[in-house]
């Protein structure tokens, strides 16, 4: 579900035509919808109500300040990865002691930091990071709560390799079967609480059924540390709600909580989740230009000034997102955005970027209505793990952040310049 409709062959994000956008920022653009952001915030506390959980949004899959001030105001608290995720959840305004920091490889200033901010958990990941939190703890006379990452070895097949963090051969948490053994190592550690269990199975998780098996492995460890007498009082269950991409079916947030309520409700559990792309995902374009059109072979070329410096994820990960002109013959609106959808009279294309890599592409073999240099193209579903996998290659300045609510727009993060591209190589 989204904000963003054609209405009479203009392509609208809530109030504001999309080309009318772009007329005053230029492309490529990211435009974000306020409305669908909190729709789809607000259709997930709902649907967890019961559970009365604290929502920490992924700052990963969208990170912009005014992004998360919005989300905070809502009510949300944030998931972070990153020292400099943490500076973002603390300049919008979140309660730091809500806040959840999860990753393998934190260092001693990113742990540092989050003790002085006070963080509520710290998401631990090996043996030796509680060592590394307990000592600079100790020394910063800190007493933390922490949380073990569980690898419950559960995963969606149709998750992709590179996202599915849930089986045990990953880089991501600890085997179920250390769990006892670090809990009877670290569990009455001096400096730090072990008192939190925590998942994250992967990212997206296509159905409830991935984090059912993997609640039931994890509620079973609980009550064997419980039995050994070590009290578990939170349990953070992770990210990966999927978003639409090709179609509209994927779950809704009602479909996870209708298989995982249930399974917590009766529990004494405080319970986390950390949803990122079922906010951000769908409350997001990219809108582009056409530069050229062409043909190579066989193949026909509409080359864009987005590339996959702007959306990495389709040369990353092979992903399909709905591409489609901002502005259409009224009366061929597309009836439904899926990747396969074959615009009538329309030719097979592939939709490019202009950087000097086989893999910059944005879509492939799409039947898409006849397009001419300087149409308006548009990358839908574009707002999870889109700008912030951005890069600055072929020193391409990043796009331009544009936030819509209702009839009005601002700009939220400039587009960067050359300059900005090399200002901080010294002796420029
Ligand atoms: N919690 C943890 C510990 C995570 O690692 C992640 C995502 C999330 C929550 C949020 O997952 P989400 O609800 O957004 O699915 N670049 C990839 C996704 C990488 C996800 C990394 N971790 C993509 O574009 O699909």
């Amino acid at each position: 579900m989204d904000h963003f409709e054609y209405r009479n062959g203009s392509l609208f994000c809530e109030q504001v035509a999309v080309s009318d956008i772009v007329a005053e920022v230029g492309t490529p653009a990211y435009i974000y919808s306020s409305a669908t952001l909190l729709h789809h915030y607000n259709a997930i506390a709902e649907a967890f109500a019961e559970l009365n959980p604290t929502i920490c949004y992924s700052i990963k899959s969208l990170a912009n300040v005014n992004i998360l001030k919005l989300l905070a105001k809502a009510g949300s608290s944030f998931d972070v990865t990153s020292g400099g995720e943490l500076a973002r959840a603390t300049i919008a305004g979140g309660d730091a002691s809500k806040i959840v920091f999860a990753g393998v490889g934190k260092t001693d200033r990113e742990l540092v930091d989050a003790l002085d901010a006070g963080i509520g958990v710290f998401n631990i990941e090996s043996e030796a990071e509680f060592e590394n939190l307990s000592r600079l703890a100790a020394q910063r006379g800190a007493k933390p709560h922490a949380a073990l990452r569980l690898n419950p070895d559960v995963y969606d097949p149709k998750t992709h390799t590179y996202t599915a963090t849930g089986k045990k051969e990953t880089k991501f948490g600890v085997d179920i079967e250390r769990a006892v053994r670090f809990f009877e190592e670290y569990g009455s550690g001096p400096n730090v609480m072990l008192d939190g269990i925590h998942i994250h199975i992967g990212s997206p998780i296509y159905s409830a059924w991935p984090y059912v098996e993997a609640i039931g492995k994890t509620l079973s460890m609980i009550d064997r540390l419980k039995e050994k007498g070590f009290e578990i009082n939170t349990l953070d269950i992770g990210g990966g709600f999927a978003a639409d991409y090709e179609t509209g079916a994927s779950p809704l947030a009602d479909d996870y909580a209708k298989a995982i309520v249930p399974l917590l409700k009766d529990t004494a559990l405080a319970v986390i989740i950390e949803p990122g792309r079922q906010i951000s995902c769908n409350a997001g374009i990219l809108a582009t230009e056409v530069q050229y059109v062409k043909t190579g072979g066989e193949k026909n070329f509409v080359i864009v000034d987005a590339a996959m410096t702007d959306l990495f994820r389709p040369a990353l990960y092979g992903s399909e997102h709905f591409v489609y002109p901002a502005a259409i013959d009224a009366t061929a609106q597309p009836p439904e955005r899926r990747a396969g959808f074959a615009a009538p009279g329309g030719t097979k294309v592939d939709v490019v970027g202009g950087v000097c890599e086989g893999s910059d592409f944005l879509a492939k073999d799409r039947v898409l209505p006849p397009i001419a240099r300087g149409d308006l193209m548009v990358v839908f579903s574009a707002g999870a793990y889109g700008f912030v996998m951005s890069s600055q290659y072929n020193s391409r300045p990043r796009s331009v952040e544009v936030l819509v609510d209702g009839a009005e727009y601002r700009i939220i993060r400039r587009r960067e310049t050359y300059e900005d591209t090399y200002a901080a190589e010294l002796d420029v």
